[in-house]
């Protein structure tokens, strides 16, 4: 007998977590999404493992989700646009219809060689948004691809990176704020250009002689809520638990460049009431 139980189940637990990727990673592109803006700039390849969208002088590219959600976990990873990316936006985000929609955005500013990109984020409800919340990245997010999540419980909405939540967008409907919480949501990605404020507030412009601008997208995963479909105590629990409340703060305090709910010039008789 050359092996032992410990070592057997080392062998099994490797197994395990080895194998728990490839079942978050059960999406196919063809399957769950539809190519609806640029033509030929929008691409899936790799048997539906793999997107891209484009971006020249004459278009930008984006596609939508099949489905609608009404709360879940979704989570997609992305490769940036490498290289002189200035003047670029990739916007990735769930939104429903109508004047009245609701929307929950991460956007990538794009920027020189070297410089850093900003992820924008923002919370629209009943058509209303002006809750920009702005990040530099703790890595450089067009040499990999990294995790970008959002969870949509009744209670928040999450926004995490890499698993690590940057943002928490609780519902304030006691304060009279409303919460997106009726209006599915489609998932949606763009690349387009808008080299008038994406960089450096719009100082610096787009080298066309770059183009195409290129994107990358796989390994999508939603779990649509459903009241089966999440163990009870993962959808019950309000808060986060002590090691992610300790990461957001991390991140709020070295990474956040923006937050909506400390302009005073913006908000001269005090932040929304959502910030206190
Ligand atoms: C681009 O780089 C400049 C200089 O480091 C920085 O001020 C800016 O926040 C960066 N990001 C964008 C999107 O402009």
């Amino acid at each position: 007998m050359g092996v032992s139980w410990n070592q057997l189940s080392v062998v099994v637990v490797l197994v395990v977590i080895s194998s728990v990727p490839v079942l978050a990673s059960a999406g196919n592109f063809y399957q769950d999404f539809d190519l609806t803006w640029g033509g030929q700039r929008s691409k899936i390849f790799g048997g539906g493992q793999l997107l891209s969208l484009s971006l020249d002088k004459e278009s930008g590219s984006g596609f939508q989700s099949k489905k609608e959600y009404l709360f879940g976990r979704i989570d997609m990873q992305l490769k940036l646009v490498a290289g002189n990316s200035a003047g670029t936006v990739t916007a990735y985000y769930l939104s429903s219809q109508g004047p009245t929609h609701d929307e929950i955005d991460f956007e990538f500013l794009g920027n020189l060689s070297g410089d850093p990109y900003i992820l924008h984020t923002n919370v629209f409800t009943q058509g209303k948004g002006n809750r920009e919340q702005q990040f530099y990245l703790w890595f450089d997010p067009t040499r990999n691809f990294h995790t970008y999540s959002i969870v949509w419980k009744p209670q928040h909405i999450i926004f995490l990176v890499d698993n690590i939540p940057i943002r928490v967008f609780r519902n304030a409907e006691s304060k009279g704020v409303p919460f997106p919480k009726n209006q599915p949501m489609r998932i949606y990605s763009s690349l387009w250009n808008a080299d008038d404020w994406a960089t450096r507030g719009g100082l610096v412009k787009t080298d066309w002689t770059k183009a195409p601008f290129t994107a990358y997208y796989r390994n999508f995963n939603a779990k649509p809520w459903t009241p089966s479909s999440f163990s009870d105590s993962e959808w019950q629990t309000n808060e986060l638990d002590a090691p992610s409340r300790r990461r957001l703060r991390w991140v709020q305090k070295y990474y956040m460049i923006y937050n909506y709910c400390n302009d005073w010039k913006r908000f001269p008789q005090g932040p929304p009431v959502e910030c206190k």
